[in-house]
Order: C-alpha cells, then sequence, then structure tokens
C-alpha cells in the first residue's frame, strides 16, 4: 500500500466505525489480519468486535516474562469469556539470560539504554515472529494516551515490521472506552479501578498520578517524549 492509498483510506476511514474498519480489511486481506493484545481497555474492546466480525481472526499477545497477575488472569478469562485461543509469544530463553546476566535483573532502572534492551528482548522480537505472514496489524493506539499519539491516524504504515498498522479506535477518549466496557459487560484488568489507566509490564508501571496523561504511570522515571517501546515507533 502506498502513501497516496494510506491518505485515501484514511479519509474514508474518517467516517467508518471502528468496526467496518477491520470489516475492511477482514474482506481484503482475509488471512493476514491480526490483533495484537496487551489486555488493555481498548485491546478487549477490539478482541470483542474482532470475534463478533470473524473468529479466524487471529489475537496473540507477547508475554514478556514481567507481566501483573493480574494480567495473566485476564489473559485466561477473556479467552474463556469469547471462546477465542489468544496466542502467546515468549522471549528467546538464551537473549534473557545473556541480558539479566550480562546487566541485572531489573537492568531498566539503570538507564533508557537498557530499558530499550530488554523491550528489545522481551517485546521486539517476540512482536516480529508474532507477524510471521501477516499484512495487516490491529492494535488499541488512541490518539489521547500520550504526547507521542497525539497525531495518529487510523491507518499508518510501519515501515520496521512491513506491515499496514490500523488503529480502528484512534479517535476515542478514555471515556467512550470506559462506556463501551461496560454496556458490553467486558471483562477489564482489575488493576484499572486502582488507577492504572495503561498497564504494561509490573516492574515499569504504576498508577497515573493526578495531572499526567494516560501513560504518565508507564515508565515514569522517563522523559514524556521516550516513553514508546519500540513497538510503536513512528516512521
Ligand atoms: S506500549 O508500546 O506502550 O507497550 P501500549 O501498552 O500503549 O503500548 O499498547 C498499545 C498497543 O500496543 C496495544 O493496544 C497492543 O495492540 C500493542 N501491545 C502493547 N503491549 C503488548 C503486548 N504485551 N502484547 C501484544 N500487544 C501489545
Ligand atoms: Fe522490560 Fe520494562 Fe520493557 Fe517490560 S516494559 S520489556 S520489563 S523494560
Amino acid at each position: 500500500m502506498n502513501s497516496k492509498e494510506v491518505k485515501d483510506l484514511n479519509i474514508m476511514f474518517k467516517e467508518y466505525t471502528p468496526q467496518q474498519m477491520i470489516e475492511y480489511f477482514q474482506k481484503n486481506y482475509s488471512g493476514e489480519v491480526a490483533l495484537s493484545t496487551s489486555l488493555s481497555m481498548e485491546d478487549q474492546i477490539l478482541t470483542k468486535m474482532v470475534c463478533d466480525i470473524d473468529k479466524t481472526i487471529r489475537v496473540f499477545t507477547l508475554d514478556t516474562g514481567r507481566l501483573f497477575s493480574e494480567t495473566y488472569d485476564l489473559i485466561d478469562k477473556t479467552s474463556k469469556h469469547f471462546d477465542k485461543n489468544i496466542e502467546v509469544f515468549f522471549p528467546d530463553s538464551s537473549a534473557v539470560e545473556e541480558m539479566v546476566n550480562h546487566h541485572s535483573i531489573n537492568l531498566f532502572y539503570d538507564n533508557v539504554e537498557n530499558r530499550k534492551l530488554c523491550c528489545k528482548i522481551r517485546k521486539m522480537e517476540p512482536l516480529s515472529r508474532a507477524f510471521k505472514g501477516l499484512k495487516v496489524w490491529i492494535c488499541g493506539l488512541r490518539q489521547e494516551q500520550s504526547i507521542t499519539r497525539y497525531g495518529l491516524d487510523p491507518v499508518e504504515i510501519d515501515a520496521q515490521n512491513g506491515l499496514i498498522k490500523v488503529s480502528p479506535l484512534y479517535n476515542w477518549s478514555l471515556k467512550d472506552v470506559k462506556e463501551y466496557i461496560n454496556k458490553n459487560s467486558i471483562p477489564y484488568n482489575a488493576l484499572f479501578d486502582s488507577g492504572f489507566s495503561s498497564i504494561g509490564c509490573q516492574p515499569c508501571t504504576r498508577a497515573v498520578k493526578d495531572g499526567e496523561d494516560e501513560r504518565g504511570g508507564r515508565w515514569w522515571w522517563e522523559d514524556a517524549n521516550t516513553k514508546e517501546c519500540g513497538l510503536h515507533k513512528k516512521n
């Protein structure tokens, strides 16, 4: 897909619901579409939409080995709730061993380079394996989540992985998300009710404080402009 096609699609999608966007890609790229879920509220909504549209669409998650126990519980609960297998991808055990033994078990607190190395080994590498055979990547990004996401379009090209990246909830507010979850009785992470509006790995996530944006509790010791783990790098 070239940049003109992406631009046209983004104009067309202004009138589309999230479900219509997913349907569009499932129709045109059947068998090559997948949703990556971190079990966030957004991803829970997308899991429901995907299951309603076509249960053959793949849904996968990356288990970094450092997730909250509440997130593990939710993987199981969600799978049962939607009667849908959530594929789990793990990091390469030798790479994790080497990293931890060369640096330290909690290396991410030492400096940004170490933090990025950990995200690379625990998330990026498994993600590239999960992408095998895919053309379209559905994810739960929203513009409102942080300064790094304000300019998000529903369709973007992920040049790094050679994929069409779709964010059907790109213009939803947190209020929209919560309302949809409640209205449809969708299971969500128990930590949300304790102020965790964005949840990643346990050592790198805390509850959000007053005045912070939704992702203020992620890598809270770092500058807001660098707070992406590499999954959502801008081209
Ligand atoms: S992150 O880059 O900071 O970790 P965030 O938690 O906001 O991202 O999630 C944004 C989107 O990235 C999610 O909606 C999901 O599509 C994808 N994502 C993030 N973490 C994971 C994960 N562990 N497994 C699968 N997908 C993930
Ligand atoms: Fe490692 Fe933290 Fe990145 Fe998880 S979020 S992969 S623990 S640095």
